[in-house]
């Protein structure tokens, strides 16, 4: 049966493809596996064709178009600091290739040891489990039968001793789509002194996000899941969290003179 994917048609590059199907026939292409990498956004392609006759090094050249890639670099930081509702004068927007890269960077930088407790959840991709055990210790919250927990059980992860220094909780479940109460927990976890990190990877696709108002201190997402080619992820961050330490990578861009 032919079917006509017109609920996106024209708005994704590669809404027009015809793919080869088993059956030795072709069928126009309707991808149902956004969730893992969606298709560029035709609004993507048209702002990054715009700009490629401008584009150069990032911080790297004395020339004009190296001067404007730069700028708008740096604009970019701000924007999307306010596309999840923080305050560019407190927070900085780092752009790690994905959610996995932004949260070992994040686990890197805060020089946790052996000693330290992050709590975490059993809801969590691995991308926001693995790097907080290279460093930490995980204490872990249950689920339930239905995939879920309340915010009690949280208080109660967080109230054990030792302290944790952080909480690290998705906002969206890849699994189940279940979207944990953030507010109530953040305000938990920032009640008890302990750094709030959301794996956004599924819930800032889906869902305006503000973590002002949500009292969410640190926040990564990957933008080949909304609509951008791979290699574009964020690591939002209080500017202060990231104002000292040893960088996370080391080489181009990481010296001030050569
Ligand atoms: C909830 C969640 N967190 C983290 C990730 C990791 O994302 P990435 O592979 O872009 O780093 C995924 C990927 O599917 C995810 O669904």
């Amino acid at each position: 049966m032919e079917t006509t994917p017109a609920f996106t048609a024209g708005q994704y590059v590669g809404d027009d493809l015809w793919v080869p199907v088993l059956d030795g026939g072709t069928r126009q292409y309707v991808d149902l596996d956004t969730a893992a990498t969606s298709s560029a956004s035709v609004a993507v392609n048209r702002a990054v064709q715009e700009f490629l006759p401008w584009y150069a090094s990032v911080h790297r050249g004395a020339g004009i178009r190296s001067q404007v890639t730069s700028a708008r670099y740096e604009e970019a930081r701000d924007v999307l600091v306010r596309f999840v509702g923080g305050d560019p004068a407190t927070h900085l927007a780092l752009f790690p290739r994905n959610t996995t890269e932004a949260l070992n960077l994040l686990a890197y930088r805060l020089g946790l040891t052996k000693s330290d407790v992050v709590v975490t959840t059993e809801v969590e991709h691995h991308a926001n489990l693995l790097p907080w055990a290279r460093y930490a210790q995980l204490r872990t919250v249950a689920v339930d039968e239905r995939g879920t927990f309340d915010v009690a059980a949280v208080e109660a992860a967080l109230d054990q001793s030792p302290r944790p220094r952080v909480l690290a909780i998705s906002g969206g479940s890849n699994v189940t789509g279940w979207l944990p109460d953030l507010r109530a927990i953040g305000a938990a976890a920032r009640q008890r002194g302990v750094l709030v990190v959301v794996d956004g990877a599924q819930l800032v696709p889906h869902r305006p996000v503000d973590i002002t108002a949500l009292g969410v201190d640190v926040i990564a997402f990957s933008g080949h899941k909304m609509y951008a080619p791979f290699g574009a992820g964020a690591l939002i961050a209080p500017r202060a969290l990231l104002a000292t330490g040893e960088p996370f990578l080391v080489g181009g861009g990481a010296v001030q003179a050569v």
